[in-house]
């Protein structure tokens, strides 16, 4: 068995931290082989080829096959997974929406050029700011490919809020369960602790005898460290997270695939669940259930809760209406 996987902007930052991993088996397991293709514009060919040669010298058992191209139709041929990493970066003092206008015309191709070559039961994962209405262009641009194929990576939010509450709790990180972004890839961002246990335990329960008016700590603290942690991050390292997004690329497809324990959160189409207008591609709890995100329904949202997803919503409707009017959907 191998699967075929093809990561665009493989030249780039984001794309030298995941060759080498998914070649170690990483995302796949050890049993899993694979084939890799690395899309790049003419710029980032040698840089993506040089890549190729690294993997080569790494003798990775694992590792069939690499192409490079600049060709989105020989890159996407037969792909079972899409890693649509490729797209600029944002700089100090933009948000990720004022990438819109330079990194949505990349979307649409790539869309129908997966709807043209890969194979049916494809997996896209866009990681390429904005995120979430990059996937939204994709998806609507791939025809007879279905929408549910089509998914934003917001687990880097939850790993950044998981972490934050970890630390702050000073637990494992892995004792610190269910706390869901909603919304956008963006400051707008909902990280939610409402669900969210600690070894078990409710997570405000242990969080009150710490920080004391938990509310208090969720708005002034938590909420604007996690929506803004890729701001600090550019700010601090002078250029976007890098081994973090591609470790949770790698979170994120490997739950697809091989299914979740538990809730995670992911950019997936909606289908009006909690209110949220059909079509845009939104953060939710999700849950990997054969094969598929389903999202987790039924929740209590509360008023306060409410306010937060409706904000970061209305700045998805925006960016849609943005891209409209750019003639990109
Ligand atoms: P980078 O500039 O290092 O690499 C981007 C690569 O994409 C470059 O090599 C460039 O040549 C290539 N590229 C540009 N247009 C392309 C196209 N049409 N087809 C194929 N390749 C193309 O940037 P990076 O640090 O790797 O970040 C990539 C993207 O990921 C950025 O948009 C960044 O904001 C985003 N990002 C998202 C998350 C997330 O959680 N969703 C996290 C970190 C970064
Ligand atoms: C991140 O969250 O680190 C990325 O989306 C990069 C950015 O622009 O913040």
């Amino acid at each position: 068995m191998s699967t075929t996987i093809t990561i665009t902007g493989a030249g780039g930052q984001i794309g030298y931290a995941l060759l080498f991993r998914i070649a170690a088996g990483d995302l796949l397991g050890l049993d899993e082989k694979v084939r890799l293709r690395l899309l790049e514009i003419p710029q980032g060919i040698g840089a993506a080829e040089g890549a190729a040669l690294e993997l080569q010298d790494g003798a990775f058992g694992l590792l069939e096959h690499v192409e490079v191209t600049d060709d989105a139709a020989v890159a996407f041929d037969g792909c079972d997974l899409a890693l649509l990493v490729g797209a600029r970066p944002r700089g100090p003092g933009m948000e990720r929406g004022d990438l819109l206008a330079a990194n949505g015309g990349i979307f649409g191709p790539q869309g129908a050029a997966i709807a043209a070559n890969a194979a049916p039961d494809v997996r896209v994962t866009v990681v390429g700011n904005p995120a979430n209405t990059n996937a939204l262009i994709a998806a609507a641009s791939a025809d007879g490919v279905p929408v549910s194929r089509f998914t934003a990576l917001t687990r880097l939010d939850e790993n950044r809020a998981r972490a934050q509450l970890a630390q702050t709790l000073a637990v494992p990180v892995d004792t610190v369960r269910r706390v869901p972004i909603w919304g956008n890839h963006s400051a707008t961002q909902f990280p939610d602790v409402s669900h969210a246990t600690v070894a078990g335990r409710p997570v405000h329960e242990a969080l009150e005898a710490i920080v004391g008016d938990v509310p208090a700590w969720l708005d002034s603290t938590f909420i604007p460290r996690v929506a803004k942690r890729g701001a600090e991050i550019i700010e601090v390292r002078g250029s976007s997270s890098v081994a973090s997004a591609a470790n949770a690329t790698l979170d994120h497809v490997r739950d697809w695939v091989h299914g979740t324990g538990d809730w995670t959160s992911a950019g997936v189409v909606s289908q009006g669940q909690y209110g949220v207008p059909e079509g845009l591609v939104c953060s939710f709890p999700v849950q990997s259930i054969d094969g598929e995100w389903q999202v987790v329904e039924g929740l209590e949202v509360s008023d306060w809760a409410r306010q937060r997803i409706d904000a970061s919503v209305a700045e998805l409707v925006e960016e849609r209406n943005a891209v409209k009017a750019l003639g990109l959907l």
